[in-house]
């Protein structure tokens, strides 16, 4: 993708239809775009400061649209994902006059359009709103297919509603300022969804990995744009992730036991996938996935250079995924990668040759790529 190109797409779901804009320059078209359904309105944008010091400017031409504009600074980070950080935006909304045609504003990482999607979607039963993904993360997963959520101290996005927001617009020059581990958290999630859905975007992110890890703007927007689109399309096709969209969790079910035995603060989410797409990987060969794939993805995400795991033992491990697995309605099962582009769900894995797996895998040598 050129410098300023922006590419558009839309994601159809069961109660309308999302626009997208993608690339350097979206921010600027986007808003043109979305000028009818946002002048004259009372807008309510939602961030944190990091985020506004590096980029608030960028909210400038929504603020002139607006009859009235209202800021609302959320924590930074996970941290905004609480009820009671919900409970203040609508209490917020709410005295600053806040009707069912306002418009919410999402302008951050995932965890600021996790809660102000949440507000939004609850917030006088659903006001529309737009969600300006800041991080790579967001750009890529995050943002795309309507799931909000808020965090209990119990369990991560414990509670949450499906609520898709009119426009995700992405803009790739906002990503320049991410810090090396965030764009590595973006790319895992890239890697991920073209593992199971998209053989030319997994091609096209092998060929520009080093690029991609350099933070170059035309590379990340080019990926960002593909793996948005892919999840588009499977999102498309199971809105509410009672089949297909669940391919998306690959590597996610040990990743959530690792965040969660680590404590959520030894090892960042993004670090945790890649080393449950690892194992993923791992089960896929033993079920008779390809070898030569297997080879390619175990190499790329060896170049992405994810700290090693700190010593964990399978045993813990399992028991989390059970709990894990309990927790969640979708009786999520293991995915599993047969090639490029082609993931399933195995509903039917042994748990002995998952834990014989698992224990050779966590006592391999950290360079096993496998
Ligand atoms: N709704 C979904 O479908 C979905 C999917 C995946 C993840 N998530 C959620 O997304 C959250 C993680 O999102 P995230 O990885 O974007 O993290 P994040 O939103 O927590 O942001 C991480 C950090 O990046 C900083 N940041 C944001 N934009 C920046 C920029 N342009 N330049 C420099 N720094 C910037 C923020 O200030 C913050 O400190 C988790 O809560 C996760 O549960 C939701």
């Amino acid at each position: 993708m050129s410098r300023e190109a922006v590419e558009t797409f839309e994601l159809r779901h069961p109660r309308g239809t999302t626009r997208h804009f993608y690339g350097a320059g979206a921010l600027a078209a986007g808003w043109a775009a979305l000028a009818p359904e946002l002048s004259g309105r009372t807008l309510f944008a939602v961030s944190s400061r990091p985020i506004l010091d590096l980029h608030g400017a960028r909210l400038e031409p929504a603020r002139r649209l607006a009859r009235s504009f209202h800021l609302f600074e959320v924590p930074d980070g996970e941290a905004a994902k609480s009820a009671a950080e919900a409970e203040r935006l609508w209490r917020r909304m709410t005295s600053a006059g806040g009707k069912r045609d306002s418009r919410v504003i999402a302008f951050g990482g995932g965890s600021v359009g996790d809660l102000a999607g949440f507000a939004a979607g609850t917030f006088l039963r659903g006001v529309a709103w737009i969600q300006v993904p800041t991080t790579l993360l967001a750009q890529v997963d995050a943002a795309v297919g309507g799931k909000t959520a808020i965090d209990l101290a119990e369990a991560k996005n414990a509670v949450g509603i499906f609520h898709h927001p009119l426009a995700v617009v992405a803009d790739a020059d906002l990503l320049a300022t991410l810090g090396p581990q965030h764009v590595r958290a973006g790319l895992v999630e890239a890697i991920k969804t073209a593992a199971v859905a998209d053989a030319r975007l997994f091609d096209l992110v092998e060929a520009r990995l080093d690029r991609l890890l350099a933070g170059e703007p035309g590379a990340l927007a080019e990926v960002a744009a593909g793996a948005a689109r892919a999840k588009a399309a499977l999102v498309e096709s199971d809105p509410e992730e009672a089949g297909a969209r669940k391919l998306l969790n690959l590597g996610h079910t040990l990743g959530h036991a690792i965040e969660a035995e680590t404590g959520y603060v030894a090892i960042s989410h993004g670090d945790a996938v890649a080393h449950g797409l690892r194992f993923a990987l791992r089960l896929s060969l033993a079920a008779g996935g390809d070898p030569a794939f297997a080879g390619r993805l175990g190499r790329l995400l060896e170049r992405l250079a994810v700290p090693a795991l700190p010593p964990l033992g399978a045993e813990a491990l399992l028991a989390r995924v059970a709990l894990d697995k309990k927790a969640r309605e979708d009786g999520l099962a293991w995915v599993l990668v047969d090639g490029p582009g082609r993931g399933r769900i195995a509903a039917t894995l042994s748990p002995g040759l998952v834990r014989r797996e698992l224990e050779s895998w966590l006592g391999g040598p950290p360079s096993d790529s496998l």
